[in-house]
């Protein structure tokens, strides 16, 4: 017989419960700190702006390592782009609502994985109930239902496997079994051409290139064009295609468009085709009684998708992957497919890595849970009601001010604009390198952080709203910096 020998030093130290509550308390001292700093804005920036160059000489330098973990924890927030920052006004990820990092410390304790039932009970059971009564906010029928994954590229994903799963079915045929090629005819998918690049590599993940995205046009507002859906419709079908669902997007991610989801539902209905709805940004506003009009239509969705660590304030990832129909949630990685169709009452609800791609999956519903034990549902319409009125009013003051222009009227808290070409023999291309340079500079120094798309031919900067904190004076100093630097970005293109 082995001998065991004694636990080490360095393990007994490492799972000490003395030197958790001393790191813990460090963290959220340093938390608290930060939190403070980038709500008063009290940095230069909200931005750090290093070169990739710069930050790797920096964390290549020995001496960073000498402060063990409070020095990481010190320089990682300095180094950061802050969120909390009212000026930061970025790219689509949550301002968290700060409490929600302590449930993330909770869940990383236990760290239960979800695969099956036993790994992790509570976080299982929430989530089966969280997702059935969120599915029915958003307006699905009251036999939905969901999971919760890792992120919106992955939840379309998994939501187009159900979709093909739904066709394989209706053919009478075994696709998880037996592979794609199984399909008498090539598959696609309509979707918007502002639409998200993930349905695009869904399609491609799935195996049916870089022909199984079809793209529909969109109109002037960048909204997915209803009779080009039924052209292109009518063009696959005479191509012997079969379509393996049209998606909506709610909304776009570059302009924040939100695509005409009850005339695209009536489309899908008529030809009996999945109808996926793709709301990893702005699903969230049929939570507020003041918008939810832009996803009129939802309620008729086969699968919808919502990101909540974008407009619901949550640590990402935590993806929802919503089901019209609860029993259609075991189609994309179900084994048996007789079984779902037979015993539909007999599946085993609590396991739920049959109904996900990841097997081990980290804590996600006690995220939820937790924030409806402490604010109620209602904090999202809160939210997203502030996101959307900074939206509204940044469109507003860019509308009325001398010298910009919009690319459309903002219907989310995305907002693209850009200086107007103040010379009509200077070239859009060449007006697009302006505002490219003009941005680069702004980006080294000025105080707020926005970002840069390009779209109908026009490069234009872009603001998404995710902090509740930004306020007006924000977007004036934003608009004021860009007007400061922009006769040097014109004279370096002279
Ligand atoms: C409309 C839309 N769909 C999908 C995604 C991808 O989501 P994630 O970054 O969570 O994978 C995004 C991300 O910005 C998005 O805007």
């Amino acid at each position: 017989m082995p001998q065991l020998p004694p636990v080490s030093d360095a393990l007994r130290r490492a799972f000490s419960p003395v030197r958790f509550a001393e790191s813990a308390t460090k963290a959220t001292e340093l938390l608290t700190s930060h939190l403070k700093q980038a709500q008063e804005r009290q940095a230069f920036s909200s931005y750090p702006a290093p070169s990739p160059e710069e930050e790797r000489t920096f964390w290549s330098d020995s001496d960073v390592w000498k402060d063990g973990r409070d020095g990481i924890f010190a320089n990682v927030i300095a180094r950061s782009n802050h969120l909390h920052d009212p000026r930061y006004m970025g790219h689509q990820v949550a301002t968290i609502i700060p409490e929600t990092a302590s449930t993330g410390m909770v869940t990383d304790m236990l760290n239960n994985g979800q695969a099956i039932y036993e790994m992790g009970p509570s976080n299982a059971v929430q989530e089966d109930l969280l997702m059935s009564e969120i599915a029915r906010m958003l307006g699905l029928p009251e036999e939905s239902g969901g999971i919760l994954c890792h992120g919106g590229t992955l939840g379309n994903l998994v939501a187009l496997m159900a979709a093909q799963r739904h066709v394989a079915h209706q053919l009478g045929l075994d696709s998880w079994q037996d592979g794609i090629h199984v399909f008498p005819q090539p598959l696609v998918v309509l979707v918007s051409e502002r639409a998200h690049y993930c349905i695009a590599r869904a399609m491609r993940t799935m195996g049916w290139g870089a022909e199984g995205t079809v793209l529909v046009r969109t109109n002037h507002k960048h909204q997915m064009c209803v009779d080009d859906l039924q052209a292109q419709l009518k063009r696959v079908l005479d191509q012997g295609k079969r379509v393996l669902a049209v998606v909506g997007s709610s909304c776009t991610t570059s302009a924040g468009a939100f695509d005409p989801l009850e005339d695209i539902s009536s489309v899908c209905k008529r030809h009996g085709i999945w109808f996926h709805v793709d709301g990893a940004h702005g699903a969230s506003v049929a939570f507020s009684s003041t918008h939810r009009h832009l996803v009129t239509g939802i309620e008729h969705a086969d699968t919808v998708v919502l990101d909540f660590h974008k407009t619901c304030g949550l640590p990402a990832l935590c993806t929802g992957v919503f089901y019209g129909r609860y029993t259609q949630s075991f189609l994309p990685f179900s084994q048996h497919a007789e079984y779902l169709w037979d015993n539909a009452e007999d599946e085993d609800w609590w396991d739920t890595g049959k109904r996900t791609f990841e097997c081990t999956k980290r804590m996600l519903s006690t995220r939820l849970a937790a924030i409806k034990a402490e604010f109620g549902w209602g904090i999202w319409a809160e939210l997203v009601d502030r996101m959307w009125a900074l939206g509204n009013v940044l469109g507003a003051m860019i509308e009325m001010r001398d010298g910009w222009e919009l690319a459309m009227k903002p219907e989310a808290n995305i907002v693209c604009f850009r200086p107007l070409c103040p010379d009509p023999e200077i070239s859009i291309v060449h007006w697009n390198d302006v505002i490219k340079c003009l941005r680069k500079m702004h980006l080294k120094r000025g105080s707020s952080y926005v970002v840069m798309t390009e779209f109908d031919g026009k490069v234009w900067l872009r603001c998404t709203l995710m902090n509740p904190l930004t306020d007006t004076t924000d977007f004036e100093t934003m608009l004021q910096e860009f007007e400061a630097l922009l006769p040097e970005a014109i004279k370096s293109f002279s």
